[in-house]
């Protein structure tokens, strides 16, 4: 063989194996291993000179290049082995999986606080023999006003504040009808609870157009005031704490007689005086009264036979009061992060 090759051979043989074992990542391992071994590698190179040989060399040459294949591809299979447990080392020793991080939380959605509110009068109704009644929210005019005795020259039927569907039909202004549909349609006694939105022609930072109200009414053999001031005095208690007063200031509904608007002692600084009770340590929630012998005449129920009461709630304003919201208008927005503080 002629030297040469034979030097070249050597001195790839020395140089490849010592690369190989300075390498520093598999991935410059790897460039090397083309570099020498590839398919126009290094050794491959010094192939070609085999053609220029004498044929009797040929043999040997040969023989001596795959022997330093062989030897170069064991040392890189022995600096690939030792290069990727480094590397593993070194990953297992920084990419530390944090197992106390805590996981990822699903976003859940949240009752909006308006039916919070209503859900939960719900429960504390039903404990004194209330069920839950619905209604049409577009409601005749007679259903609206006239059945429960609100006379066409009355304001609440004002255009400012009734949006009027056609001549007989309104978007309810209120969820007083209810009463009407369920004295017509059951039998009493009746303790009944209904609710839903109502509509009205009124927009500022205290009303909305359309908000929602709830409306008790219960019908007896006999019923009082004291039946009324009891059950709404337990309600307030149940609903936005112990301890609240209720009072009666007295108003005026054509539905009921006589009637009075509820005022609940300020559940934030219980009566002693706060910018939401405008320092009155009041603050009002409703309407209500003893039904109008007059409401029971046009749903054609006897009366005195049977008597009853009534009230009627605001509920954006139950929850301004009990959640302690300062802008009505939060309410109908649909903010995710609003509703979100609801989540129970
Ligand atoms: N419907 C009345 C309103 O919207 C509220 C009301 C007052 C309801 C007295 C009643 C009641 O049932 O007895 O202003």
């Amino acid at each position: 063989m002629k030297p040469m090759s034979q030097t070249k051979l050597d001195e790839i043989k020395s140089t490849a194996s010592a690369q190989f074992k300075a390498a520093t990542s598999s991935k410059s391992l790897y460039d090397l291993k083309v570099q020498f071994l590839g398919k126009s590698g290094a050794l491959t190179e010094v192939m070609k000179e085999m053609a220029n040989l004498p044929k009797e060399e040929k043999p040997l040459f040969g023989k001596k290049v795959n022997e330093i294949k062989n030897f170069l591809e064991q040392v890189y299979v022995e600096a690939e082995e030792a290069l990727k447990k480094a590397e593993m080392n070194e990953r297992l020793a920084t990419e530390e999986l944090d197992l106390t991080l805590p996981a990822y939380v699903r976003q859940a959605g949240s009752e909006h606080p308006v039916y919070k509110v209503i859900e939960e009068i719900f429960t504390i109704m039903a404990r004194l023999g209330y069920s839950v009644r619905t209604g049409p929210l577009i409601e005749k005019d007679y259903y609206n006003f006239e059945a429960l005795n609100i006379p066409a020259d009355h304001p609440a039927r004002d255009m400012q504040d009734t949006f009027f569907i056609d001549q007989h039909h309104v978007l309810r202004t209120h969820t007083s009808p209810i009463q009407i549909h369920s004295l017509e349609n059951e039998k009493p006694p009746l303790r009944i609870i209904g609710t839903g939105p109502v509509f009205r022609c009124d927009s500022d930072i205290s009303h909305l157009p359309n908000f929602h109200q709830i409306e008790g009414m219960c019908v007896d053999q006999k019923v009082s005031m004291a039946d009324l001031k009891g059950t709404i005095s337990f309600f307030v208690r149940e609903f936005f704490g112990p301890g609240l007063k209720t009072r009666f200031r007295p108003s005026f509904f054509p539905f009921t007689e006589p009637s009075a608007e509820v005022d609940c002692s300020c559940p934030i600084c219980k009566g002693k005086g706060c910018s939401l009770c405008k320092h009155t340590g009041w603050i009002e929630i409703g309407g209500c009264g003893l039904i109008n012998p007059k409401v029971f005449y046009n749903a054609k129920i006897s009366y005195p036979e049977w008597q009853g009461f009534a009230f009627g709630f605001g509920i954006e304003r139950m929850g301004i009061i009990k959640y302690g919201i300062d802008d009505i208008r939060l309410f109908p927005e649909n903010d995710v992060r609003f509703v979100r503080q609801f989540l129970s």
